[in-house]
Order: C-alpha cells, then structure tokens, then sequence
C-alpha cells in the first residue's frame, strides 16, 4: 500500500492557501486556511509548513496572496509584492529553494511584457501554480531515478522528514524510498527521532505508517549502533542547500549519521530537486546556518527539561562535507564527484 493518505502538504485554494499544520502532527490533522501572505510568513517561521522545496511552495503561493491582495497603480502592485517578497524570503536562512522561488516570482513581477496590473497578478498566480505542479513532478522523478539504489530487503536510515511533507508532494529522500516499494522491494527503513523538533519521530514515522512501510523509529544517538548491528544498508537523506563542490546542507544531525555511515562502509545517498542547488557557493562553509530559539533545546514540546536560564546552542542544520556523500539523486539523475563537473554541468533548470 503506498498511496498517500493525507491531504496534500499544501494546496492553492483561488483566493487563499490551505496547508497542513505540521506542528501539530501526528496528534491531530489540522488544515489550515490562510488568505495574508504574513500568515505564511509566519507560518514557515514556525515550521507549521517546513522542509526545503515545501516552504518554497509556500513563499510562491504567500507572494500570489499579496499580488490578490494589492489594488490600485501598477507601481503600487509592484510595491506591494516586493515587500512581501522580503518578508518572506528572510523568514528562513538555510533552505535555498526558498529564495529561488522568491526570485522566480519576482521574475514575472519584473516581466516588462506585463504591464496592466491584472496582467501582472494573472503572471503571479500562475508562475506560483507552475511552481507548485513542478514541485509534485520533480518529487515523482526523484524517486524514479533513485529507486534502483535500494534492494529489495534493504534497510535504510533516514534522518529528519524529507517525505510528501516536505514538499508538495511524495518528497526526495522518501520518493526514492517510496518509489523502490512501488517497485516491490522490501524496504526497512530506520527514523532518527531528530531533535529539537522531532520531524522524524512526529512526520517521518506517520507518513511511512500511512503507507504502510515497516518502520523502526530511534533516538538520534542510536544511529550508529544500528549500523554496527548490521541493520543499515543505504542512509538516504534530503538537502537545504548543495554548494557547488558537493557540500549538503540538511537538518542538524545528519554530519554525524554521515560520518557513523562511512566508518560502517554503508553508503549515505542525498535526494534534492535542482532548486536546491545553490551554484553561487563554492562550498558548503558558506552556506547560512540558522540558529533557532534556546527554548527549542531546554525543552521538549514545551516542557522544560534543562535548568532555567543554561545557556543553549540551536543550530537548525549542518553541513555534511561532499567526501562523505557516495551520490546525489536529483530530479535529472544520480550524479557522482566531482559534482562541479557533473550535477553542477547541467543547466539548472529541470526538462521533462
Ligand atoms: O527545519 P526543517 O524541518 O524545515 O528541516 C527540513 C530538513 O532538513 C529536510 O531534510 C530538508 O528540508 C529536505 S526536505 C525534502
């Protein structure tokens, strides 16, 4: 069974957008409603809608609200989205496809062949769809082309949620899982809980569940020994941002399952579409960490479990250096270093 069971991650409604909240998953399913772009400003702030291609999504569909939203001049339009579009593309750091979203909106903002507003909100909505469709297909074409890495009875460790919702739909690290037991295969898959927020206990698990795929949630300090049991074929995760030599950006956590997975001989595969590519940074140490509040460690799920006042270091992600990475499955194809001569060769934009 491997048919998604929920409703999609997020959804263009005409005149508003409608997501899932993912921070109250999976105690409840909450659908949420939201007509002002700086609701989805602050909804991607507070990871109600996160993972890297998803809060792009959401960043397109908030600029398309506020474009609704703007009467009047052209020039006021044009003013109205570019506020919008600062707002959103500075609510999140790591996540490159955030800001190539932003840019491809801004884009048609910009496309002098609009020059009546209405054509200009039309231009909007639409490149906003199209960023919303391509998003679904390039999550299809992840796990067509990653599929053949996993063998049937392969057991996999994931880390974080890079699933159906992390993106509009299906995922990257997961679409390869997905599409290797829509193959046939048997796949085990291990989820590391993922602290501060727990994306791999409370989304990872649940969708897995959904779809009725055997899964074995852990601690992330567990992840090492169930390699040294035996139990870890392939470790496959996403990506917030590739730097050009290969450099992955992904939730915090996933550097040391990297280096756990060399020391054991088991490969660490990245899943990513082309929008999180980021070929202005020649490495990975320039890519933008953010740090999140304290309270996300000193406590979980909102119960204090540190001494008040510790002091706290939250970093939101890491970078796992391109030598520990065996392969890079994207949208075009799995690619191999030296990254700047293959995935990064390639033009940029993804062709059917
Ligand atoms: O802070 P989050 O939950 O947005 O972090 C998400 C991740 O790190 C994912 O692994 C990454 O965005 C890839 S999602 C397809």
């Amino acid at each position: 069974m491997t048919s998604e069971r929920h409703p999609r991650t997020i959804e263009w409604l005409g005149d508003r957008v409608r997501l899932i909240d993912q921070t109250r998953l999976p105690h409840e399913l909450v659908l949420k409603e939201i007509a002002d772009y700086r609701e989805i400003a602050e909804s991607i702030r507070r990871l109600e809608v996160r993972g890297a291609p998803a809060i792009g999504v959401a960043a397109a569909l908030g600029i398309a609200l506020a474009a609704l939203a703007s009467g009047g001049s052209i020039d006021a339009l044009r003013g109205d989205v570019r506020r919008a579009a600062d707002e959103l593309a500075s609510t999140r750091p790591t996540a490159v496809n955030l800001r190539w979203a932003v840019d491809r909106m801004l884009g048609v903002l910009d496309d002098p062949s609009l020059g009546a507003p209405d054509a200009v909100r039309d231009g909007l909505v639409q490149e906003s769809l199209a960023i919303l469709e391509e998003d679904r297909e390039l999550s299809r074409r992840i796990g067509a082309n990653g599929a053949a890495l996993i063998d049937d009875g392969d057991g996999v460790l994931t880390h974080c949620n890079a699933g159906g919702l992390a993106t509009a739909e299906y995922g990257t690290a997961l679409a390869v899982i997905y599409a290797a037991v829509e193959q046939g295969k048997n796949v085990r898959v291990f989820v590391d809980e993922t602290r501060p927020l727990l994306q791999g206990a409370r989304l990872t698990t649940w969708e897995l569940m959904q779809r009725g795929i055997d899964v074995t949630l852990l601690v992330d300090s567990a992840a090492a020994s169930a390699m040294a049991r035996g139990w870890v074929d392939k470790v496959l995760v996403g990506a917030d941002r590739i730097a050009r030599n290969g450099d992955v950006a992904n939730k915090i956590g996933t550097y040391p399952v990297a280096l756990a997975a060399r020391e054991h001989g088991i490969p660490f595969y990245v899943a990513a579409p082309y929008s999180t590519l980021d070929p202005s940074l020649p490495g990975g140490g320039e890519i933008p960490i953010e740090e999140r509040a304290a309270e996300e460690v000193t406590a979980v799920q909102g119960v204090r479990t540190a001494p008040a006042g510790v002091r706290a270091w939250n970093p939101a992600f890491d970078v796992t250096p391109a030598r520990l990475v065996e392969a890079i499955v994207t949208d075009v194809g799995v690619f191999r270093a030296p990254y700047e001569n293959s995935l990064f060769a390639r033009p940029r934009a993804s062709k059917a």
